[in-house]
Order: C-alpha cells, then structure tokens, then sequence
C-alpha cells in the first residue's frame, strides 16, 4: 500500500527565516500580497517587518489585522472582501493558527466565492485558492504544514474541519525568533497542541511509515523541550526544537490525521470558547488512557520517544510512565478542569450528546486505534468534570 504526502512546495527554517519573505516571494514569482493577521502581531511590529523585508524589491504588503482567535465564518468575510477585490497575489498568513486557518479560508472563499460551510469535511476541497505563504508565530498548531482549516459556524456552534489539497499552504517561514516573547500560557496550550499532534497522528490508525518518522521526530524534540520553553521563554535552543518539533508533527498528522482528542476538543471549543491547545490538554490524558489498550505498543513508543520511559521498560511501564507524565505536565502548566475554566456544569452536561455527536462527524474518532460509540464519548467528557 502507498501513501499520498501533501506538503508546502517550499520551506524556510531556521534562526530569522522570517526576514526571508522577498525570497520566498520572489521564488514563487508574487509581488502584491495581503498580510492577513491580528492586532496583536501589528502592535509586536511583526507585520511592519515583513513589510520592511518586501517593500526594497518593490514588492507591496497591505494589512488585514482583524483575524481573531478561534474564527467564525462571519470573522473572515471582510477579509474574503479584501482579499477579492484587492488584486493581490497572495496571502501572507501571519500569526498562530487562528491567523493562519483564517487566511486558508480567505484565500479559499476570495478565489472561488460561497460560504465557508460549503467547503466543510466530507467535501475533499482541490480548487486552488490565492497562495497563502504562512509564518507561524506560535509553535504549535502546525497550521503551516497542514491541508486542514478550521472555522467556526457561528449559527450552531460547530467547529467545522475543512480538508484537502486547496488549504496547504504555498510556503511556510519556520522562525523560532518570532516565539521568543509568548507568554508561558500560549506557550504551554501551543506546545501542548503540537505533542497531542505528533502522539495523534502515531497511534492513528491512517499512519504510514512516513508520518510516523516525523511524529517521532516531533517527539524528540518536543518531549525534552516544552517545560523548557514554557519556564525559560527566552531559551533559543528551546524554542527552536519546539517550532520544529511543531512543524513536523504538523506534517505528521497532515498525513496520518488527527484522532480522538482533536474530535472531541473541537466541541469544546465551540461552545464554551476553551482554546484549542487547552482542550487538548483537558482530554489527553483520559483520551490516551482510554485508548492505549488498542495500541498499546505505540503508546510506548511515543513515551519512550518523548524520553519519559527508557527502552528498558516494558510496554505496560512505559504506558504508565506516559499517563503520568501527561497529568504531570497538566500540574506544572496549570491546565484547568472545565469547572475551574468557568464553564457551568449544566450547561455542560446538557451538551453532551450534541457534543458526541459533532465530535463523531468530524471523522476523527474513527483514527483513534479505539475507536468510541457516542456514550463512550459522553462518559469520558464527564470523566473531565
Ligand atoms: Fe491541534
């Protein structure tokens, strides 16, 4: 059997790749983009200078600053107006990944026009939008390596999966230096999204030989690297091993997909508005318990590539090593629970089937190496609580 990849036509990596964006223009042969990003990267004066890097080879940058976090199908519509009617080549998607996802949409729905619900998984979506060339500014997501998007639907809080070839980026700036300055908070639900991708994409049941050699890789540099990174944010080597280790478990699970985790975070997301790193975080722990006895080989694997048990270990020890380690980093990164998140527990409660059900149509649950009935699901939401 053989496996399709999808990946960028062209990656810049390394200390200030982002100060490369005239290169990477130039390579792909555009010349007018639209930097589609939020307030927070013009305020750092990120988006002044890519600006500054295009604006000497008389390439221009005009701005679309008001991508939000977790974005809604109404969030982008002014963007997809800009970016339609600005005779622009391309899109610069700078920021995390609410930014970048933004932009995939916007290049989308600007090219070939309707709402973004009609371009919603199962549909595999191969039209070519605007390029996007992304530059991540969270390690995290992996949104620059990925065929996926992510929006909201605003009208039944669904966090609709977009899929296919039409939403991988172009080209992707991998620049450490613009993670230096996040905060511990960012910090840890990005890096904590990027290990549930690379853990995700090893165990799923669409691995291939090629995802899981960059799942572990991602785990390598991931597994020593987080609290590092998360208690030392100016710890360049630290930070350079999680952009990377991000990166590639965004290439990891591009290719093998994401499983249950991500199937049942997107529901609490959109509903009560927990950010996607920290909704991973609430569930892996009894995700992965829930599922190791159906791999569990590869969960071993992935402890013992995350260095929290040796190659000594037996399966079951290196299993329990992994449990422990992910409610340990759960303590040290201050993950809260639901209820200490502020969310009401009826209101939580009462939106369980509805979450079981959305989390079962997105088609990540069926990755999982167990895979889960609906009140499989809804017993390990209450199990958060
Ligand atoms: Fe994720």
């Amino acid at each position: 059997m053989s496996t399709q990849v999808i990946l960028p036509r062209l990656m810049q990596i390394g200390e200030n790749a982002s100060q490369e964006t005239h290169n990477v223009l130039s390579s792909l042969d555009c010349q007018r983009s639209l930097i589609v990003t939020d307030k927070m990267m013009v305020q750092l004066g990120y988006a002044t200078r890519i600006q500054e890097t295009l604006a000497p080879h008389g390439m221009t940058a005009d701005v679309f600053d008001a991508t939000v976090p977790e974005p809604t199908a109404s969030s982008i519509q002014a963007g997809v107006e800009k970016a339609r009617t600005g005779n622009y080549d391309c899109l610069i998607a700078l920021g995390g990944g609410s930014a970048i996802d933004s932009a995939k949409a916007i290049a989308i729905l600007a090219k070939h026009g309707g709402e973004i619900r009609d371009y919603k998984f199962p549909r595999i979506v191969t039209e070519a939008g605007l390029p996007v060339i992304a530059i991540p500014t969270t390690a995290g997501t992996g949104s620059e390596v990925t065929r996926f998007t992510v929006i909201t639907d605003e009208k039944n809080d669904e966090k609709m999966l977009c899929v296919g070839v039409g939403f991988m980026p172009v080209a992707a700036l991998i620049d450490y230096c613009l993670t230096l300055s996040l905060p511990p908070r960012v910090t840890a639900d990005t890096g904590i999204d990027a290990l549930t991708h690379s853990i995700e994409s090893y165990v799923s049941k669409k691995a291939s030989l090629y995802s899981d050699s960059q799942a572990l890789s991602a785990m390598r540099l991931i597994g020593p690297n987080l609290r590092r990174a998360y208690h030392d944010g100016a710890n360049k080597n630290a930070r350079e091993a999680m952009m990377l280790g991000s990166t590639l478990a965004g290439v990891a699970f591009s290719n093998a997909s994401v499983a249950l985790v991500h199937g049942m975070s997107r529901p609490i997301g959109a509903f009560f508005h927990v950010p996607h790193g920290l909704s991973n975080a609430m569930l892996l722990p009894s995700v992965t318990q829930f599922s190791i006895p159906a791999a569990s080989r590869r969960y071993a694997e992935c402890a013992r590539a995350l260095g929290v048990a040796s190659e000594q270990d037996s399966d079951e020890v290196a299993n329990a090593k992994l449990i422990d380690e992910l409610r340990a980093l759960n303590e040290e990164f201050q993950v809260p629970t639901p209820e200490q998140f502020g969310i009401k527990r009826q209101a939580f409660f009462d939106k369980l089937p509805i979450m079981a059900e959305q989390a079962l149509a997105s088609g990540s649950p069926s990755n999982n190496p167990r895979v889960p009935s609906a009140e499989e699901i809804v017993a390990i939401y209450r199990h958060l609580w």
